[in-house]
């Protein structure tokens, strides 16, 4: 069991004495309905039971240790609830430490340190959220710890408020959302306009989510990540000239193609139609699934890719190789890249006989072409963050 040998480590290091206590979060993987939750538009992610386990107990004074089991090497980081800055030297720290900041911010004080010992079997960098599932995991940690009167959809606005304003990265609401708001066998359609959302069960008979990772290592922070919602922010207020809308995200396809005229750089025309398509994409896609149209669900899919690669240009040799390799597989219902790109997972439909051959095949494929391994992982669909002990 993975939380007992946390728990083990925790005591190793900090002790095994006062209230110790065991918390998980998951990461999350996007169906459908990428980079659109900048742009007002829908997405579609799901919580997997890959996540990031917490163990943590609460110190009399202001300091705080943490510890990562998947960065062992950089040992013990030591920082104060008094000065919390982003530092370089803090690595994946400033990551908690954000989060704590945040919830000062919000006029919720943390008055005493702690000792945290983290370790995630979420593949780093992959794409997959490691980073939201370790503020969605310090908010629930906080909460329970200092008996903060906060939802887990409070939890996702901190977390994101914390990697906006504290982290530096302008990410949408989508990973903190899915994570905190996660729920085993369903993915969530949500409106990143007005934070609607509901809850379509994912059943998909004789097949499975597989998600393929490039290991092409990606940091949002040095990715082309701000420059696309800043493209796509240009865009929209050159739409806003010609006609009333609040985001992208507002508009239909026929209604982009008449004013998309508008915007004065073709590039900004390819990056806002990404836009507009991908969330009425993501509308379909959700619809086919409610009618049982998977077909149709991974067709949309594959489409989404399509427009990530040519229009937002997001892509890059890897996931483009991982995506149409995957197409070649016969019982592969669809597959796109998933997250915000440049590197990181696939994610794809395959039906439950076709699982081996997709792995072996895609793999052979990869490791040709790119000159290193891609790892395959089958996931499920998991709940949202849960104190385990
Ligand atoms: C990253 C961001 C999300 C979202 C996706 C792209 O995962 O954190 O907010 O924008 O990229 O869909």
């Amino acid at each position: 069991m993975i939380w007992q040998d946390v728990l083990a480590k925790f005591k190793e290091l900090f002790g095994d004495d006062g209230e110790i206590g065991v918390y998980f979060a998951p990461g999350r993987v996007n169906m459908i309905g990428e980079h659109t939750d900048y742009n007002g538009g829908h997405v579609f992610p799901c919580a997997l039971t890959i996540g990031t386990y917490g163990v943590v107990r609460k110190r009399n004074d202001k300091k705080l240790r943490f510890y990562s089991m998947n960065f062992e090497n950089l040992g013990i980081i030591e920082s104060s609830i008094e000065d919390l800055k982003p530092e370089k030297e803090a690595d994946w720290t400033n990551y908690p430490k954000g989060v704590i900041w945040a919830f000062g911010e919000k006029g919720m004080k943390v008055d005493c340190g702690m000792d945290l010992v983290l370790f995630g079997n979420i593949p780093n960098g992959s794409g997959l959220s490691s980073s939201a599932s370790v503020e969605v995991l310090t908010g629930y940690i906080l909460k329970n710890l200092f008996g903060f009167d906060v939802t887990n959809q409070d939890l996702a606005l901190i977390g994101q408020y914390s990697e906006n304003k504290f982290n530096g990265v302008n990410c949408g609401i989508m990973d903190q959302f899915a994570i905190a708001m996660g729920k085993a066998g369903h993915a969530i359609f949500l409106d990143t306009a007005t934070l609607d959302y509901t809850y379509a069960p994912i059943k998909l008979e004789n097949a499975k989510i597989v998600i393929s990772c490039s290991n092409k290592k990606r940091g949002l922070g040095d990715s082309k990540y701000n420059e696309r919602r800043s493209e796509c922010e240009t865009a929209l207020s050159e739409i806003q000239q010609v006609v009333g809308i609040n985001s992208l995200g507002d508009l239909t396809e026929e209604q982009f193609e008449q004013y998309k005229s508008a915007i004065k750089d073709e590039v900004r025309v390819q990056r806002a139609k990404h836009a507009v398509y991908e969330n009425q994409r993501t509308v379909k896609a959700v619809e086919a699934l409610k009618n049982n149209d998977v077909a149709l669900f991974g067709e949309l899919m594959n489409a989404s890719h399509v427009s990530l690669r040519d229009d937002y240009e997001v892509t890059g040799i890897e996931l483009d190789t991982l995506v149409e390799e995957a197409w070649k597989v016969e019982g592969v219902i669809g597959s796109r890249m998933t997250g915000a790109g440049f590197g990181g997972c696939t994610v794809s439909i395959v039906k439950d006989e076709a699982v081996d051959t997709f792995i072996e095949q895609v793999g052979k494929a990869y490791e040709a072409k790119i000159g290193y391994a891609a790892d395959f992982y089958v996931v499920e669909i998991g709940d949202g963050p849960q104190k385990l002990a």
